[in-house]
């Protein structure tokens, strides 16, 4: 039977860890002066050796090796490897994630290591833990005894309590350099003797973005039709023109109102029957980057790409203004929020393009700006905005931001053009019996009062108290760049539901 080739190679030892330099060292270090940590948050994305590394630590912290720990090869590190030694504890927590699970782990933590020096818990995926979950673990990890260990793995670690945070020392693994994975993937070719020009390592580096995994498996993809030579074309080929690359070029083709070639570009992509809703979403995120790379001081921590990808955004940033950008995430997610409940998503996308190749204001908010002066409540609205986001008076101690956030998950769940009031209004306030939101355009408003019982209803759930709502319209701009960039930025921060610090 195949092995897929993410399988067969992952590493055994810290020396065949790609990248990740920085954890390697901070972990051989710890093993070897015996300072190991009792508890280890292991955060990063999807592929980057987090659960690879927590087993080398099991290892480490268990291999009988007189020299460098682990050695891969006395018994407990190969037990460890086949997934046989007693004292290695792996929990998916995505399908364990409920109370009793943990509970069933603090009995076992109770009795020390059968074999080895140190009872290892590798819990993946932490973040699926329920909250009477975390409790519980949170119990375990105040006073652990002294021969257990607990390595937790998770790509979204902003959905941790702090409490557990606290508790853990946390390693952030980097989506690993092009050129490394390229090397490490060169090192299986030649095991392989298999020949893959340099070009097309090229491409799959680029595209499996920092992951080593998904590296792996375009590469995999690449060789399983029986060739012994691969080059750049195969690659391409394979991958179809769904890179970031079709997304660049349709953004350049709407900015330069090229309408037509748009369409094109967009016809040809889709007719590898890659799915509309996706490409929608892409595109989506697509105009997300350039937004979070053109503006945040630190791209690569709100980005989910690798530094040369950013690079080749960065430069398309550059020929697009403020106005281009706002203008796409806007036209981009009132079209995904319409797809989702139609029967042809196409016509929709093409409508979409239509509209962006055919405006030609450079800020997308002129229009608006051109309106009459912004009625006195409004004013008064957004002046308290600046202050800051908690409520005061009746509602204080709510941070307005992540209760609307929550209101609208809810939401979402019980209707799914919900997202449309989500992202396209605020919560400004919430008072003794009223809240009010603030709704970006005329739609989103109409949209808001249309779903009004099931709002009110929400917030109710959410804080305990039935209150009115109240709908303004906020569609009047006082113009300058920077409110303009705080404010797409907060809208993006609800449609892709992100945290995005602008620079100064
Ligand atoms: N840093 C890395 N160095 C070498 N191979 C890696 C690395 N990260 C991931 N891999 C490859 O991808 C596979 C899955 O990695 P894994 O550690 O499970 O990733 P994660 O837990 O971060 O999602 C491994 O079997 C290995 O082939
Ligand atoms: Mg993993
Ligand atoms: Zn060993």
């Amino acid at each position: 039977m195949y092995t897929a080739l993410y399988r067969a190679y992952r590493p055994e030892v810290f020396g065949e860890i790609l990248g990740q330099e920085h954890i390697v060292k901070i972990l051989k270090n710890q093993i070897n002066t015996d300072s190991t940590s009792h508890a280890y948050l292991f955060c990063g994305t999807r592929g980057t050796g987090k659960t690879t590394t927590a087993r080398i630590l099991a290892k480490g912290l268990n291999c009988v090796s007189e020299g460098n720990r682990p050695c891969g090869e006395c018994k407990a590190c190969r037990d460890i490897k086949e997934g046989t030694f007693l004292d290695v504890i792996e929990i998916d927590a995505a399908s364990n994630n409920g109370v009793d699970n943990i509970r069933e782990l603090r009995e076992s933590v109770k009795y020390p290591p059968a074999t080895g020096r140190k009872k290892v818990y590798i819990i993946d995926e932490v973040h699926m833990l329920s909250s009477g979950a975390f409790n519980a673990l949170l119990k375990t990890l105040e006073e652990p005894p002294e021969y257990v260990a607990f390595i937790l793995a998770t790509t979204e670690p902003q959905k941790l309590p702090a409490t557990i945070l606290s508790r853990c020392m946390r390693l952030d693994f980097k989506r690993v350099p092009e050129s490394v994975l390229i090397e490490g993937m060169q090192d299986i070719c030649k095991k392989r003797e298999i020949s893959v020009s340099q070009d097309a390592l090229r491409v799959i580096a680029a595209n499996a973005d920092g992951s080593v995994r998904d590296g792996l498996s375009i590469l995999d993809q690449c060789i399983s039709g029986g060739d012994r030579e691969v080059d750049a074309k195969d690659v391409l080929e394979f991958l179809g023109a769904s890179g970031e690359e079709i997304f660049t070029e349709l953004t350049d083709f709407t900015r330069k109102g090229k309408t037509a070639d748009a369409i094109l570009l967009l016809a040809e992509a889709l007719s590898d029957g890659k799915d509309v809703r996706q490409f929608i979403r892409d595109w989506l995120n697509h105009y997300r980057n350039l937004l979070m790379v053109k503006f945040v001081r630190n791209p690569q921590d709100v980005v989910n790409l690798s530094v040369e990808n950013i690079e080749r955004i960065r430069r398309q940033g550059e020929a697009l203004d403020l106005g281009d950008i706002n203008r796409g995430i806007l036209e981009l997610s009132e079209t995904m929020t319409a797809a989702k409940w139609s029967t042809q998503p196409r016509i929709l996308l093409e409508l979409a393009i239509v509209k962006l190749s055919n405006a030609t204001d450079s800020i997308g908010t002129a229009k608006a700006s051109k309106q009459a002066p912004e009625p006195e409540e409004i004013r008064d609205l957004s002046e308290k905005k600046d202050e800051g986001r908690m409520a005061v008076g009746a509602g204080a101690g709510y941070d307005l931001d992540t209760l609307w956030r929550a209101v609208f998950e809810d939401g979402e769940a019980a209707k799914g053009s919900f997202y449309i009031i989500g992202s396209g209004a605020r919560l400004t306030a919430l008072e003794e019996s009223t809240f009010t939101i603030e709704a970006g355009t005329e739609h989103v408003k109409q949209h808001a009062e249309k779903n009004r019982r099931l709002l009110e209803e929400l917030m109710k759930k959410h804080t305990g108290m039935s209150r009115a709502m109240r709908i303004l319209l906020n569609n009047g701009e006082k113009g300058n760049e920077k409110r303009d960039v705080k404010k797409t930025a907060a809208e993006a921060e609800k449609i892709l539901g992100i945290n995005i610090e602008i620079q100064e």
